[in-house]
């Protein structure tokens, strides 16, 4: 048989005397592309930021091409050939896309930087991967998307024998993932071995050679990926049945709680009108640039709108900052939630609870509010399943999906009237996913008014009532989910161009 390009063997790793990795064996093949799956705080992240250097392990072994190698930094790692396209996304804000492509080997001539070149570089590689970026930008002005797919042209651009792409597509939309795809074949044809981790399972059975399963930091199956089925994936995953992926309850759809009319921001959408029922899930649908992330910030006040009128219950409100939509319980779940949703050095109960500490403030006694503030967080805690070692955790610490969990848990104490989810599931596996749809469910259930924006069809087709299509700032269709269909939304979206080639 062939010797694995990549070998883990017997590999383990504790943090604070707490083992994650326990003996774990793993390998990547050449020209294959080996998917590692598993629930969020299983260790996947861990096993890779080892094998890049970033992590030491505490046992067993790495060999690559044979030949052991324990990397002591990722630069370390990138010189040897391994890269990586790394969860949390951390380029330099300040850097152009070229750049942040380039950084640290950048090319020079006698000591001086060839700026020049350095863009011709960037801007041959971007077109080789058919990635749309303007190489001039500075990286703070990318948006959540522009930066993953600059994270993948950096982590392909170092020619690597190994690839590791650990959910490179949680902000991608479904043209941009195929795009992806196509680079994926190719580093696959010159004989590069991918490692390939997302919570999206499709994406696993449509590019994976190999399904590797890791659960609570042990490896349960490694497979054929043709061998695999989504059933057995998902109950290895959560290591329980899951009949179903759309849990669904009973509820009345009353009076209309929240409508917009005629919401208009200059360049970025127009005419936007649509209302949310009591007990309604309403779906907003669309690709990226669509406007939906920012239809959600203008009614939320964090963004500005120039024309439109809000209503809440019938009334009007005015709405200029966020601070106006939290007194009105209006509450938004922001998809930008590395730079917007958490303070990474604080405590996971302190990042849960900023957003009552009003209400809890209220307690006359700090003992009381202490003690409110933890029973609030472990409720969310428990019901999210996020996996902690206590309340007191940096949610530095914590595994990328759990930290979603965190930003969606501590919106979720505000018993908002009115709730705009912004991508709720992102980075979120299987299991939890189950756990966040019931809790979206049971507050529509207790009447409440939700809004959800998604680049999952099948999410928006599970979860929401009716369906909204948005299109370059319009509204494009409107749909009931009963009359929705994945092909459906699909028209909706490409329409225009369609449209446009006929005129
Ligand atoms: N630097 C660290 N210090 C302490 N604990 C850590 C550290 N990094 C990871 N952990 C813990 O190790 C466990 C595994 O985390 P890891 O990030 O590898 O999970 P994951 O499988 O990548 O999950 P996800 O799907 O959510 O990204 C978690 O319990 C996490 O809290
Ligand atoms: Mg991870």
């Amino acid at each position: 048989m062939n010797q694995a390009l990549l070998q883990v063997k017997g590999l383990k790793k504790s943090f604070n005397g707490i083992e994650v990795l326990h003996s774990v064996d793993f390998s990547a093949e050449a020209g294959k592309v080996t998917a590692l799956a598993g629930e969020n705080g299983a260790g996947k992240s861990t096993l890779m930021k080892i094998l890049m250097g970033e992590y030491q392990a505490d046992g067993g072994e790495v060999l690559l091409e044979g030949k052991k190698v324990a990397f002591s930094s990722p630069h370390q790692a990138l010189k040897n050939g391994i890269s990586m396209i790394f969860q949390e996304m951390s380029p330099f804000p300040e850097l152009t896309v070229a750049e942040n492509i380039y950084m640290g080997r950048e090319p020079h001539r006698f000591c001086f930087l060839k700026k020049k070149e350095q863009n011709k570089m960037a801007e041959e590689k971007l077109a080789e991967l058919k990635i749309r970026l303007d190489i001039h930008k500075k990286v703070k002005k990318l948006t959540v998307s522009e930066l993953q797919l600059l994270e993948i042209a950096k982590a392909v651009s170092y020619d690597s024998k190994v690839v590791i792409m650990d959910e490179p597509t949680s902000s991608l939309t479904a043209m941009e993932v195929s795009l992806l795809f196509d680079t994926i074949r190719m580093l696959k044809e010159r004989k590069v071995a991918v490692i390939y981790i997302s919570h999206k399972l499709e994406e696993l059975f449509q590019i994976a050679d190999r399904v590797c399963v890791l659960r609570d930091g042990s490896i349960i199956s490694s497979r054929p990926a043709e061998e695999v089925t989504e059933d057995v994936l998902i109950s290895e995953m959560v290591g329980r049945e899951l009949s179903q992926i759309y849990p669904k309850t009973d509820k009345t759809i009353g009076d209309v709680a929240f409508r917009v009319e005629h919401l208009a921001r200059r360049g970025v959408f127009s005419d936007v009108s649509f209302e949310i029922r009591r007990g309604e899930i309403l779906g907003f649908a669309g690709m990226a640039g669509a406007g939906r992330t920012e239809i959600a910030e203008a009614v939320f006040g964090v963004e500005h709108y120039q024309a439109g009128r809000i209503f809440l219950h019938g009334e009007e409100i005015k709405i200029r900052h966020a601070r106006d939509a939290i007194q009105n319980h209006i509450a938004l779940i922001p998809e930008d939630r590395a730079r917007c949703g958490l303070n990474l050095s604080g405590s996971i109960r302190d990042n849960m609870c900023v957003t009552i500490l009003d209400r809890i403030g209220k307690c006359r006694h700090l003992i009381a509010s202490r003690e409110t503030e933890r029973e609030q967080t472990s409720e969310i805690a428990e019901k999210m399943r996020i996996k902690m070692s206590g309340q007191e955790q940096k949610v530095l610490y914590l595994s990328g999906g759990n930290q979603q969990k965190i930003v969606v848990g501590k919106w979720l104490l505000t018993k908002p009237d009115v709730i705009i989810m912004d991508e709720p599931t992102r980075g979120i596996d299987v299991g939890a996913k189950y756990e966040i749809y019931q809790l979206i469910q049971q507050l529509a259930g207790e009447g409440k008014a939700v809004l959800i924006i998604s680049s999952e069809m099948q999410e928006l087709l599970g979860v929401c009532d009716r369906i909204i299509v948005l299109r370059e700032g319009q509204i494009a269709a409107e749909m009931d989910v009963k009359e929705a269909s994945q092909e459906k939304i699909m028209a909706a979206i490409v329409n225009q161009e369609e449209e446009r080639r006929k005129n």
